[in-house]
């Protein structure tokens, strides 16, 4: 029973003296907001609905008999906590990327080296970059009008984020109006983290309450952050820095290092340890010295980001899937620890891949409490020689999973063997043979084996596909133990066989009317989808985010997509070759495309699952002017003199056209260079139009 419990009582609301009432009340209020975010954020309820509405009856008759006594966080002052589910959502209309990460000089080395070749720049010329510490703490993105703060929230999964405008208002370093001379539309992007010192008094507060402890600052910030009470976040020293922009409708800076005194002119608080660096050496003792005086910064950082300075340069360098050419985070080495492996279990992936992960003894590594390990594949574990039993050395890198480095063959329990990696699934028992060249052992029991299919729902529910709130992995295990979810289209058609239902969800142990509820409209929020989240959603093999982009671009609707897949089961015909060209799909992507709709259950599946949702969205290609090329297909061949030829396609995808490696029937144009061959001859055998560099140039206005 945790302390505020203990503070409920059970005699009758009209026996209360007031000095009762009152600490009853303030009992109540913790203990409400504890299940709130046990319920919403968590998805784990400690108790039953009934049990939830029971405590907010008798915080009502409190509240009701003395009024003079109802408190600022009463449950009842807090818009929507327990009625809607978390946070509204926002749409970024600029997408909020991460960034590719350096682990070493090399890596660094390889960035500038990629950048200069893609701007053709000659071995004398700087490439300018500003080295900005960066911060282990949560990106935000606040939108301004007429300088005035209109909406906030947070980067999300990069295209849509959360409404933490309350929140974010409450961080005294976040002005409200902007001074100087802002333009009128600016999306203000920066990080929000929390101080050192202010981590530790939060957590002694905490403590002295019996509340929650963090485990380290970012994790505090971002609990803070995502209180649905913004009083709340109120109380907690949070801070920010601001970096980058998102929308705006006027730029007139010309580098990043401009960009960030406007920032300061117009009164954001800006890192002060930023520099600008003229080439590689500069970079790489700037990262070396910061991180000699990480240890004495007040707030945690997790590398440095180095930015190309010129935006120019930045324009023309533009964006790879999720994430900018022009920028990389060089992060700090890892930190280690030493702890004990207690178990190594398997865990059974969504293509039936053999994952071992260990079990280990909790440990502190660099402020992250850590439990479990990837141990990759049986060969690492030979090849390390690991064991249940062993202390082994952990290390973690940034946000990247722990890994185990080494045993510490000297504190070897007497008694061990070395582990014997299985050869059948651990949850089906179905052979787990390792395919010829591989080092995965995957697991034949393809669609009976339950790992598997909980594994391909978690997916599909998850916060890149269709992102179902309240639909996570407890509930998917006990729904599918219970044969209520079996397959995507169970999902979406799961409130309609439950109004049916002797046992509705509302009366299953752990749930209740407003729980039910909750997870339907859920549902009901995700009959639209997307065509890229509905291509990644479906789990085929190798078939990742970036992918399913590249396949909803090129296909555009889910009905021109499916006929295509089926089609392209004819290897000699259009419809592969048509597959094959788009340029990052090669023929082993391709054949897992064709055998997964060659398996007949997978059809019927996706077309249960289609039957069962409103619509799938076509692709919208963003067409920036109205480029002559948007929505085209072209290729290129022979080479090019004025640009290399990854900022070539780069500037044609930004223009709205698709690039294929190989012309086929579908291609609308090739660009041509001195030294074309074959792709020449094939176009003009086809009839298709062929361009040459200079003509290039004149479309996409270089
Ligand atoms: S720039 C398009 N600058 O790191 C560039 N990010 O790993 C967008 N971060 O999501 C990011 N300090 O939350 C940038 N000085 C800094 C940063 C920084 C911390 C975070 C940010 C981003 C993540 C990417």
């Amino acid at each position: 029973m945790s302390a505020a419990q203990r503070l409920i009582r059970k005699v009758p609301v009209d026996d209360l003296a007031e000095a009762e009432a009152k600490v009853e009340l303030a009992a109540l209020a913790e203990e409400l907001a504890r299940h709130d975010e046990a319920y919403h954020r968590q998805d784990a309820p400690e108790i039953t609905d009934a049990e939830y509405d029971a405590l907010k009856r008798r915080n009502d008759l409190i509240e009701k008999r003395f009024p003079k006594l109802v408190r600022g966080d009463s449950p009842n002052r807090k818009v929507g906590a327990s009625a809607a589910a978390g946070f509204a959502k926002v749409k970024h209309i600029v997408a909020m990327l991460s960034l590719d990460n350096a682990f070493s000089d090399e890596d660094v080395a390889e960035f500038d080296g990629r950048i200069r070749r893609f701007l053709n720049l000659d071995a004398d010329t700087t490439v300018e970059m500003t080295a900005e510490p960066k911060i282990d703490g949560l990106s935000f993105s606040a939108r301004y009008e007429r300088g005035r703060l209109a909406v906030a929230a947070t980067r999300g999964d990069g295209a849509e984020g959360e409404d933490i405008t309350a929140n974010l208002r409450t961080i005294r370093e976040l002005p409200d109006m902007l001074m100087g001379d802002p333009p009128r539309l600016i999306e203000v992007r920066g990080e929000v983290y929390m101080t050192k010192p202010d981590f530790d008094c939060l957590n002694r507060a905490q403590a002295a309450k019996n509340a929650k402890i963090f485990a380290n600052p970012r994790n505090a910030a971002a609990g803070s952050l995502r209180q649905l009470d913004p009083a709340v976040t109120a109380e907690r020293s949070l801070r920010i820095f601001a970096y980058a922009w998102g929308d705006v409708d006027r730029i007139d800076w010309k580098t990043q290092a401009d960009f960030l005194q406007r920032l300061k002119s117009w009164g954001f608080p800006i890192n002060r340890e930023t520099k600008v660096c003229g080439g590689l050496t500069d970079l790489l003792a700037f990262h070396e010295r910061l991180q000699s005086r990480r240890a004495e910064l007040a707030y945690d950082i997790d590398g440095v980001v180095y930015k190309v300075n010129r935006l120019d340069w930045q324009q023309r360098l533009g964006f790879v899937s999720r994430a900018p050419r022009w920028a990389i985070a060089h992060k700090f080495p890892a930190q280690q620890a030493e702890t004990v492996l207690e178990k190594i279990e398997i865990q059974v992936g969504r293509t039936g891949v053999l994952t071992p992960v260990a079990h280990l003894r909790a440990v502190n590594v660099g402020g992250v409490m850590v439990t479990r390990a990837t141990l990759h594949n049986e060969d690492e574990i030979a090849r390390k020689d690991i064991r249940e039993g062993d202390t082994v050395v952990l290390q973690r890198a940034g946000d990247v999973i722990p890994q185990i480095v080494a045993s510490v063959s000297k504190k070897r329990p007497k008694k061990s063997s070395p582990f014997k990696f299985p050869d059948r699934c651990p949850v089906c028992g179905s052979r787990a043979p390792r395919e010829e060249g591989l080092v995965a052992r995957r697991c034949t029991g393809g669609l009976i084996c339950p790992a598997q299919a909980i594994e391909r729902l978690r997916h599909f529910a998850g916060r890149d596909a269709f992102d179902i709130e309240g639909l996570g992995e407890k509930n998917i295990q006990a729904f599918f133990a219970d044969g209520l979810v079996r397959t995507p289209a169970d999902i979406f058609t799961l409130q309609a066989r439950d109004t049916k239902s002797l046992t509705p969800l509302s009366r299953r142990e752990g749930w209740g009317p407003k729980s039910a509820d909750n997870l339907f409209s859920a549902i009901d929020a995700r009959r639209t989808v997307a065509l890229e989240r509905f291509i990644f959603a479906l789990g085929i093999p190798q078939i990742g985010q970036a992918t399913a982009r590249v396949l909803a671009q090129h296909y555009g609707s889910y009905d021109e997509w499916r006929q295509a897949m089926v089609a392209a089961a004819d290897r000699e015909g259009d419809a592969f070759r048509d597959l094959t060209s788009i340029e990052t799909i090669g023929p082993s992507i391709a054949d897992d495309l064709v055998e997964f709709f060659a398996e007949s259950r997978n059809l019927e599946a996706v077309d249960a699952l289609i039957d069962a949702l409103d619509r799938v969205e076509d692709f919208v290609t963003i067409k920036v002017g109205n480029s002559k090329i948007a929505g085209k297909t072209i290729v290129f061949t022979g080479n090019l003199v004025s640009m290399s030829r990854s900022e070539a396609k780069a500037r044609a995808q930004t223009l709205g056209a698709k690039v294929a490696g190989s012309v086929s029937k579908k291609t609308d144009m090739v660009v041509a260079g001195p030294g074309a061959g074959s792709k020449l001859k094939e176009a003009e055998k086809l009839g298709i139009e062929v361009i040459d560099e200079e003509a290039f140039l004149k479309i996409v206005g270089a």
